[in-house]
């Protein structure tokens, strides 16, 4: 465990920049940046839902209410921030109409990756925020991997899709959309996903077993949010029913130690999100977060910004953030950056590589 530091061990953010990570816990819904938003916005002649200066405010504070009918958020005691900000991932992704403004995002995406020191992110995209796309769901696959593409040739951060379903969806939807995912492979497309408000739809494991099973089948890699709005049970569903290889969030694993064992004895790692955990109303404040816990009790954490752009921030702030509240040193932060490549869905190449430049780096504490 890290001791206690000194103000001079302090990690900064150029230090945190600098070491070679994966991200595999960010919405791509999360990523635009204000001035795409104002831009996507202007193009389509559509009004703001509030002054343009605070609209990321609006999305994380007030309780969001597009002009539109939304499809994301629901409601639940003890997380209205995640279900209004839910509502506003859906009225800021309807702003995307057209394949060349999608690429445009997943090109955005990239490189704010790579501004950060991001070799290679596994991103999350759930469609059901994309509502100019419902019934084209795998054209705006294509659209956004032409994106990663372009990216990739410009020497940008390398990004696999994570498609996930919305926890409201229905049991027949979603096994459609993963026998569509089976029988079309959409490049790029590596894994099936499930986020949404926990807390709105109460469990849903035994609902999307067989979608899951079937992407299992398929090859395709699994990752579910889990123990954020739900408590444990939550994480349980995720691996017993969903065969999930990671979990997004999962903080709330901390309450069950059964559950703990079982994390480490599968070799799950946990995407963990302080600062959207802290801003959506999970935990009161940093101090709270139980992240020390778990890299305590030896589950393996991954640390990731899931929503940077509305949550006004980025990976390294958040990494140094967590560094300094934490009192955790540049070798535990490396610490994270090996997690992070090792949890990830890059393929073999891709992870070698990275073990590499990350052990050139030598910020790794000696075994
Ligand atoms: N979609 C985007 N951010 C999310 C979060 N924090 N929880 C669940 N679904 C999400
Ligand atoms: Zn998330």
């Amino acid at each position: 465990m890290p001791h206690h530091l000194t103000r001079a061990d302090r990690v900064d953010e150029q230090q945190i920049r600098a070491l070679p990570k994966a991200e595999v816990h960010v919405h791509l819904e999360g990523t635009f940046a204000l001035i795409d938003l104002l831009t996507l916005a202007r193009e389509n002649g559509v009004a703001l839902p509030g002054p343009a200066a605070t609209l990321f405010d609006i999305a994380t504070h007030d309780e969001f209410e597009a002009p539109e009918v939304s499809t994301g958020g629901g409601s639940g005691a003890g997380s209205a921030g995640l279900s209004g900000f839910l509502r506003f991932l859906d009225w800021q992704c309807g702003l995307v109409r057209t394949a060349d403004q999608a690429a445009r995002v997943a090109y955005a995406f990239a490189a704010r990756q790579s501004s950060s020191g991001v070799r290679y992110s596994d991103v999350i995209v759930n469609p059901t925020h994309w509502n100019r796309w419902v019934g084209r769901e795998l054209a705006l696959m294509d659209a956004l991997a032409g994106g990663f593409d372009a990216a990739s040739q410009d020497g940008l951060c390398e990004v696999n899709i994570a498609y996930s379903l919305l926890r409201s969806q229905s049991r027949a939807h979603a096994e459609d959309v993963v026998r569509d995912l089976v029988a079309r492979a959409p490049r790029r497309v590596v894994a099936l996903s499930v986020d949404g408000d926990e807390k709105a739809t109460g469990r849903t494991g035994e609902k999307f077993r067989d979608a899951f099973a079937l992407a299992a089948s398929a090859g395709l890699r699994r990752t579910v949010h889990a123990g954020e709005s739900s408590g444990p049970e939550g994480v349980w569903d995720a691996l017993d029913l969903l065969q999930a290889e990671r979990i997004d969030h999962g903080v709330r694993a901390i309450e069950d130690p059964a559950l703990i064992e079982r994390l480490i004895a599968d070799g799950v790692s946990l995407g963990v999100c302080p600062r959207s955990n802290v801003t959506l109303g999970i935990y009161p404040d940093w101090a709270s977060h139980p992240l020390p816990r778990l890299v305590e009790a030896g589950v393996a954490v991954t640390l990731n910004t899931d929503d940077p752009a509305p949550l006004g921030s980025s990976l390294e702030s958040d990494w140094a953030v967590t560094a300094a509240t934490f009192g955790f040193d540049l070798p535990q932060m490396a610490v994270f950056a090996a997690q992070s490549i090792e949890a990830s869905f890059a393929d073999d190449d891709i992870k070698s590589r990275l073990r590499h430049e990350l052990a050139a780096h030598g910020a790794v504490a000696p075994a």
